[in-house]
């Protein structure tokens, strides 16, 4: 039978295998999906080996993202651009592809929770400068949204996103991240604050319009106290949850053949 996993270190957190099996089940399919714990000397070995071991493919995750980029045989466009992969696809000629489904997962998600939401319709606030960041704004550029308005704490690296990625990018002071809220279309949260036992978002959302669009990509708690600050004021919000089950999508129909829904079912097993 098909074998896929995900592989990662530690991997125990990882909610992939529930999503996966979730969906074997559903589609009746045989197959199985298991956390791999893989140690970063030991990456190689074992990319190289699954494949003799009836594996399909396999997910990637923390801290392998951008290291997998060595090892594999073909990349693809977006996860050169992004410089991490997150799905690799061991190919029936023993090449391995890998590629990202980060993005991806983040506009699949978008535009379920927010389908009156267009990306040319104004600016977007991105919160964050890290590995997440990098996958969501290549993904808004991408959709075509026209300016993407970029803070982070530690400003050097929502810069140096710009000089890689384009004047598109305005980079907004942290502290000054509030002042950029009336103005956009779109705010999305890539930092880890707002999950249980980080601080909260300290994010003032005065001058926010009802008909912007608020999302998270932390899905512990689901509903973030930027998601519920930003419902009160009438506006609709999108969780974490959907993008990490989105991101799924693309690698599973490659391993097992069918192009997989992502419902309320769905978000409830994986929870
Ligand atoms: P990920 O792959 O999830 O994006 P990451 O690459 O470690 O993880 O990025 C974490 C992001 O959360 C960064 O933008 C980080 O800001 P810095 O670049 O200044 O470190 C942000 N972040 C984490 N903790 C934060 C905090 N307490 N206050 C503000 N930003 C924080």
């Amino acid at each position: 039978i098909p074998l896929a996993g995900v592989i990662g270190f530690p991997i125990g957190h990882s909610a992939s295998p529930r999503l996966h099996k979730y969906w074997l089940n559903r589609y009746g399919i045989a197959g199985d999906y298991v956390p791999l714990q893989v140690s970063e000397g030991s990456l190689e070995t074992v990319i190289r080996a699954l494949p003799k071991m009836g594996f399909v493919g396999a997910n990637v995750t923390i801290p392998h993202k951008t290291s997998v980029l060595q090892i594999a045989d073909h990349l693809s466009d977006r996860a050169i651009l992004v410089g991490a992969a997150n799905t690799l696809i061991f190919r029936a000629d023993g090449k391995i592809h890998a590629d990202n489904t980060d993005g991806y997962g983040f506009m699949a998600n978008l535009k379920q929770g927010a389908p009156n939401w267009s990306a040319a319709s104004g600016p977007a606030l991105v919160l964050g400068a890290g590995g997440a960041a990098r996958a969501i704004i290549v993904a808004l550029a991408d959709a075509g949204v026209p300016q993407i308005l970029l803070a982070n704490r530690t400003r050097p690296k929502a810069e140096a996103l710009r000089a890689e990625f384009g004047t598109r990018i305005k980079v907004v002071d942290w502290v000054q991240a509030q002042d950029a809220v009336a103005e956009a279309h779109l705010i999305v949260n890539t930092t880890s604050l707002g999950m249980t036992g980080q601080p909260d978002l300290k994010l003032s959302l005065d001058g926010l319009s009802a008909d912007t669009v608020v999302t998270d990509i932390v899905y512990k708690p689901l509903r973030t106290p930027l998601l519920e600050q930003a419902a009160a004021r009438g506006c609709v919000t999108v969780d974490g949850l959907g993008m990490l089950l989105h991101q799924g999508v693309p690698g599973f129909e490659r391993w097992f053949g069918t192009r997989p829904e992502v419902d309320d079912a769905l978000r409830a097993a994986v929870l």
